[in-house]
């Protein structure tokens, strides 16, 4: 399977694989002044902007959809992560690739014919993700990996910036990663929710891919820096 692409263009093979790609949640941006963190991250090493959309039913909290979407594919120079935690995304999916999105993870718990969902995301150009609860084990996904661009383990119960990570998921992390590898599997590993430059490195050393990070990016004292030490972790 081809890689992610890493910026809008670069493909990421994986006898290039050296770098965790940052994800930057926008959920912690300061929505007053959007544009101004938008043009933050553009001018960071951060790889991709993370946009979590919430129904208020799948999650106990609404977040932002589309004028979002709009204001971001007008304005973020890097690949959008839409990460969809809403029941029955299949009704949104060609709006979404409409939008701008690059990436677009569905939850496994929200969807009834989840392979169908998969396909549909990449007739749609974009590449798939599926993400998991905390109370859901990985090997759910066994029989749609070779399907599956991107795994989003959920380290804390979606629905909130600023969470605790739960410990639990450094296990799902290694029984994923030595799944992949076993089967010669080339799908990406993304954790969401709690990380910090504290948990990184552990999490990179297991198999992470790709890491999410809203408040430990945006409400530290100096973003850039931030973004530029999860960087150097590589
Ligand atoms: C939680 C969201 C996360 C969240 C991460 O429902 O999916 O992406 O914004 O935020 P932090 O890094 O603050 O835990
Ligand atoms: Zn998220």
């Amino acid at each position: 399977m081809a890689g992610i692409p890493e910026t809008g263009t670069e493909a990421r093979e994986d006898s290039e694989r050296k770098h965790m790609i940052l994800s930057a949640s926008i959920l912690s941006a300061d929505f007053g002044n959007l544009q101004r963190d938008i043009e933050l991250l553009n001018n960071s090493s951060v790889d991709w902007i993370h946009v979590d959309v919430m129904d208020g039913v799948f999650v106990p909290n609404i977040s932002y959809g589309f004028p979002v979407m709009k204001i971001l594919q007008e304005k973020a120079h890097k690949p959008l992560d839409a990460h969809l935690m809403i029941i029955d995304p299949d009704r949104y999916v060609q709006r979404f690739a409409e939008s701008g999105a690059n990436i677009l993870t569905v939850h496994y718990e929200a969807c009834s014919h989840l392979h169908r969902t998969i396909q549909y995301i990449k007739a749609n150009n974009m590449k798939a993700g599926v993400s998991v609860n905390p109370h859901t084990p990985v090997s759910v996904l066994y029989d749609i990996l070779e399907d599956v661009d991107l795994i989003l383990i959920m380290s804390v119960n979606p629905g909130f910036a600023a969470q605790k990570f739960i410990k639990r998921t450094y296990h799902k992390i290694s029984q994923l990663k030595e799944h992949l590898v076993k089967h010669d599997l080339k799908t990406i590993i993304q954790v969401d929710g709690g990380v910090n430059l504290e948990n990184a490195p552990e999490l990179i050393r297991l198999g992470c891919d790709s890491l999410v990070a809203g408040n430990s990016i945006f409400n530290s004292s100096d973003p850039i820096e931030t973004i530029r030490q999860f960087k150097s972790l590589n």
